[in-house]
C-alpha cells in the first residue's frame, strides 16, 4: 500500500491524468471514499488522460450505473451501489467489460463478491483538508504493484 497526499484538486488531476495515460486494455481500478472525496474528480481527470475531450461531460454513473466513454481506449465507469450483489451484476454482463479492450474504473466494488478481478489498482481517497484529499493506492497482482510504483514516481 502506497499513501499520497493530493494537496489540491489539480493534483487529483495530475494523479488521474497519469492513470488515463498509462491505462491499458483490460485494465480495472476500483475506486472507495466518502461522498465528497473527490471519485468523481479523479474519474475525470482519467478520462482526460485517455483523450476523452473537454466536450464530454464526465459524471458518476449513480442511477445509470454504467458509463462509456471513447478515449485512446475505452471507460467503463460503474457505480454499483444500488446493486444487490453478484446475480445482479452477472444478469447486467458486467463482469464481460473487466476483461475486454478498455479500462474499467468501478465505484463500490464491494458489491462485486467473487467477480472481484484479482488483477487491479484499489484507491482509496479520504478528506484530509479543505482542498487536500489523501489517497491509498494497493496494487493486487504482480503487474500492478509494478505499475503502481510506476504512477508514483510520476504524480
Ligand atoms: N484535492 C482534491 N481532490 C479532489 N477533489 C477536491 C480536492 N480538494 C477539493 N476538492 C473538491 O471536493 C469535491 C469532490 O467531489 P466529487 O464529486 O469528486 O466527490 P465524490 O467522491 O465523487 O463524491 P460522491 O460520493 O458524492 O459522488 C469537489 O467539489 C472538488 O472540487
Ligand atoms: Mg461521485
Amino acid at each position: 500500500m502506497h499513501s499520497l497526499e493530493l494537496s489540491s484538486l489539480e493534483r487529483t488531476g495530475t494523479l488521474g491524468k497519469i492513470l488515463g495515460t498509462v491505462a491499458a486494455p483490460g485494465d480495472v481500478i476500483t475506486l472507495a471514499g466518502p461522498l465528497g472525496a473527490g471519485k468523481t474528480a479523479l474519474v475525470q481527470a482519467i478520462a482526460r488522460g485517455l483523450g476523452v475531450g473537454p466536450e464530454t461531460y464526465v459524471t458518476s454513473p449513480t442511477f445509470s450505473l454504467l458509463h462509456e466513454y471513447r478515449g485512446r481506449i475505452p471507460l467503463y465507469h460503474m457505480d454499483l451501489y444500488r446493486l444487490a450483489g453478484e446475480e445482479e451484476i452477472e444478469s447486467l454482463g458486467f463482469p464481460e467489460y473487466f476483461y475486454g479492450e478498455g479500462l474499467t474504473v468501478i465505484e463500490w466494488p464491494e458489491r462485486l463478491g467473487s467477480f472481484m478481478p484479482a488483477e487491479r489498482l484499489h484507491i482509496e481517497l479520504a478528506i484530509s483538508g479543505e482542498t487536500s484529499r489523501s489517497a491509498r493506492l494497493t496494487g493486487y497482482g504482480s503487474l500492478w504493484q509494478k505499475k503502481v510504483t510506476d504512477i508514483l514516481a510520476r504524480v
